[in-house]
C-alpha cells in the first residue's frame, strides 16, 4: 500500500530511542541512516489508523498535584511551618494551608504579583477563616529571607529558581531557614539537548531567566555547594502538559494556537502589547509547547541540608 505523505508511517522505534537520550541528559544522537522513499511508504507493522489508536491511549501522566504528594511524603502536617518562596499570587500558599492545615508563609519579590492574590486571600479569610488564619504573605527576596535560622520544616520553591542570578547564595539562604531535618521541595525547568541555541535566545531573555540555571548538571553542583543534597529527583518531561491536555481544556494546544497567531500578526500584537509583553507572551507559550516536544523538561527535587 502506498500512503500519501499526510498519513505516512512514523518511525516509532527511532523516536522512542531519541527521547531516551534526552531523558538521560546525553547529547541527542544523530539519526543513523536516512530512510528511503521505499522504506517510508512501504507497509509497516501497523497501519496509520492503528498508530493513531495506540497514541490516543494515555500514558497516565502525573499532574501538578504531584508536588503536594511529594510534600505529603515528607510528612508535612498541621504541626509544620511551610515557606513558599516566589509565591506569585499565593495560590499554592493557600492550597498548602488548605491541604495540610499548616502555617504557611508566602514570600514574593514583585509587588504586582503578590497583590494580585489579595482578593482571593480576602475571600478565603471570609469563607474559610481557619485556613485564612494560617496564611501570611510578604514581599521579599530569596536572597535575604526575613526569618530566623531554622524557622521552617519545608521550603517550597515552585518554578522560580530559574530567575535567580546568585543561585548558590539563594539556596544557602533557604538552607539557613530550614530547621534540622527539614526539606526543600523544588520544581524547576531545564533545557534538554533538543533546545537549539536559537530557541534558547528566544526563550530565556524574554522570561527573565538565567540560562546557567537551566543546565541540570550545573544545578545539582550548585545545590551541593549550597550545603544541600539531593534526596529525591523526578524528571517529569511532558507529564504535566499531557495531564493538562487529557484532563482539561487543552492548555498547551491553546498556547500553540496563540503562538501561531502572535507570530503571524506580529506587528499588530507588538503594538498592542508593547515589546516586553510581546516577547514574554511568545516565550511563555513556547515554554508550554517546548515541554510537549522535548526541548524543556521540568524536574522535581527534594533537597535536604547536608550534615
Ligand atoms: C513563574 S512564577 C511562579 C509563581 C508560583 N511559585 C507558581 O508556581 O505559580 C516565578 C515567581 O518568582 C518570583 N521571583 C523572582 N525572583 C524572586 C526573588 N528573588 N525572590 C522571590 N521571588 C522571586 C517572581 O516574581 C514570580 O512571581
Amino acid at each position: 500500500m502506498r500512503l500519501p505523505p499526510s498519513i505516512r508511517k512514523l518511525p516509532i522505534g527511532r523516536i522512542a530511542h531519541g527521547l531516551c537520550s534526552i531523558a538521560s541528559g546525553a547529547m541527542a544522537e544523530r539519526e543513523p541512516q536516512p530512510i528511503s522513499v521505499e522504506q517510508m511508504y512501504a507497509n509497516g507493522p501497523l497501519t496509520e489508523l492503528q498508530i493513531d489508536e495506540l497514541l490516543d491511549e494515555s500514558l497516565d501522566p502525573r499532574g501538578p498535584d504531584f508536588l503536594f504528594e511529594v510534600a505529603s511524603d515528607l510528612g508535612v502536617d498541621a504541626s509544620s511551618r511551610v515557606l513558599d518562596i516566589g509565591s506569585g499570587n499565593g495560590r499554592h500558599v493557600i492550597e498548602l494551608a488548605r491541604r495540610f492545615r499548616c502555617r504557611t508563609t508566602g514570600v514574593e519579590f514583585v509587588w504586582d504579583n503578590l497583590s494580585s492574590g489579595f482578593p482571593d486571600l480576602e475571600d478565603l479569610r471570609a469563607n474559610e477563616p481557619e485556613v485564612g488564619g494560617m496564611i501570611g504573605l510578604a514581599q521579599g527576596s530569596i536572597t535575604a529571607l526575613p526569618f530566623r535560622d531554622g524557622t521552617f520544616d519545608l521550603v517550597w520553591s515552585r518554578d522560580m529558581l530559574i530567575h535567580i542570578a546568585y543561585l548558590r547564595d539563594a539556596l544557602a539562604e533557604c538552607r539557613r531557614v530550614l530547621r534540622p531535618g527539614g526539606a526543600m521541595v523544588v520544581f524547576q525547568m531545564f533545557a534538554t539537548p533538543w533546545l537549539e541555541p536559537g530557541d534558547a535566545e528566544r526563550l530565556w531573555p524574554a522570561l527573565a531567566a538565567v540560562e546557567a540555571n537551566t543546565d541540570p548538571d550545573r544545578f545539582e553542583e550548585i545545590v551541593g555547594e549550597a550545603g544541600l543534597e539531593v534526596e529525591r529527583r523526578e524528571e517529569l518531561r511532558s507529564e504535566w502538559r499531557e495531564f493538562l491536555e487529557e484532563s482539561g481544556p487543552g492548555k498547551t494546544s491553546r498556547q500553540l494556537l496563540h503562538v501561531a497567531r502572535l507570530l503571524r500578526d506580529e506587528e499588530r500584537f507588538r503594538e498592542l502589547l508593547g515589546d516586553v509583553d510581546y516577547r514574554a507572551s511568545v516565550a511563555d507559550r513556547l515554554w508550554g509547547v517546548y515541554q510537549m516536544i522535548g526541548k524543556l523538561s521540568p524536574r522535581v527535587f527534594v533537597l535536604k541540608p547536608r550534615a
